[in-house]
């Protein structure tokens, strides 16, 4: 008996293999560099050789690079987001991760980049989820980000794209976005100018991130620093069109294809800011950043407030539910957009 103690003592002791990690406390994740998984997946392209290595998971680390190298004098550099979860199947899933390998493939063409083809991406983001299993938090507390980067890393001193190039994913288990929590409404602050400047200072007086307005008019919204934005008028929802200055989210692409399903018309047009605070509701959409309830708007000094304080607004609510209860596997998935890992 003693021994059968013993054993069932070091079963219990011994974590499941992929079962989360106990070193993390999965009820406090915000979104930061503390929750970096141990493992990420590098692969190099040689521009002479024409082809990408196999590729293969290595310690997280610091990447070996000669001060020549491309990315840090003349900045050749994209990464991507996506995120994998615990699903209510007692999986680890992906969302979409091909429209990822298809938008960086999009940005390497316009940054002239060697990219890394879709079987090398999804291949690299899967080896980074299966080698940080124990880091994706359990079912319904976070996500496991993944950041699939690639980098100009080989050496040049005249202007010119990269003579090799380095695919990258790392990893985080991540919680939600913003300081409030996924729910709570997030304060906006309107600006003219892009910039880390204008973000940290309006971060340090509170608003929770910044909407950015078209830089020829100043008057149409582009983005936020970190998500797409949209506009409810009834069941009209209306977010800035794709024109190259705005990112093409992923996330904004799904929530606009379940929105129509849902029987709303969504239209990729133009937003004023008059229009914009004049909506029903606003809210944001983004990987990291999830769905979200805009509660204020601030504009030229003023705040304009939607809906009940500290409530999401209805239609951000009804379409996180529709989005989260596909990415969770809570819904069936009609689009094909869940992938197993
Ligand atoms: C994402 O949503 O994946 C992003 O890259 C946004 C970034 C601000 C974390």
């Amino acid at each position: 008996p003693s021994l059968a103690r013993t054993v069932a003592k070091a079963v219990t002791e011994t974590e499941a293999v992929g079962a989360p990690t106990s070193s993390i406390d999965w009820d406090n994740l915000g979104f930061g560099i503390q929750g970096v998984a141990p493992s990420m997946f590098v692969a190099t392209f040689d521009t002479e050789m024409g082809e990408w290595s196999e590729g293969g998971v290595q310690p997280y680390g610091p990447l070996p690079m000669y001060p020549s190298a491309q990315v840090l004098n003349y900045g050749q550099a994209i990464f991507e987001g996506l995120k994998a979860q615990r699903s209510t199947r007692d999986r680890i899933v992906l969302f979409r991760p091909t429209s990822n390998a298809e938008r960086m493939q999009a940005g390497a063409a316009r940054m002239s980049m060697a990219a890394p083809p879709e079987d090398l991406f999804v291949r690299g983001v899967e080896a980074a989820v299966r080698s940080n299993a124990s880091y994706v938090p359990p079912q319904g507390k976070g996500s496991l980000y993944l950041r699939p980067l690639l980098i100009g890393s080989g050496p040049i001193l005249g202007v010119g794209p990269a003579p090799s190039y380095t695919f990258i994913v790392y990893a985080a288990s991540v919680g939600a976005y913003f300081k409030g929590g996924q729910l709570s409404p997030i304060d906006l602050l309107v600006e003219t100018r892009p910039g880390l400047g204008s973000l940290a200072a309006a971060k340090a007086e509170g608003y929770s991130d910044v909407l950015y307005l078209d830089a020829k008019h100043d008057n149409f919204l582009e983005e936020v620093s970190s998500c797409n934005v949209f506009a409810v008028y009834g069941k009209t929802i209306r977010t800035p069109p794709l024109a190259g200055t705005i990112l093409p989210g992923v996330t904004r692409r799904s929530v606009i294809e379940l929105a129509r399903a849902k029987g709303y018309t969504v239209e990729e047009a133009p937003v004023s800011v008059a229009e914009a605070l004049a909506a029903d509701e606003v809210f944001t959409t983004g990987t990291a950043v999830v769905l979200c309830s805009v509660g204020s708007l601030t504009y030229q000094g003023t705040k304009q407030r939607y809906g009940t304080e500290g409530q999401p607004g209805p239609v951000a609510l009804e379409l996180y539910e529709a989005l989260t209860g596909l990415q969770q596997e809570r819904t069936e998935d009609p689009f094909g957009w869940v992938h197993h890992v």
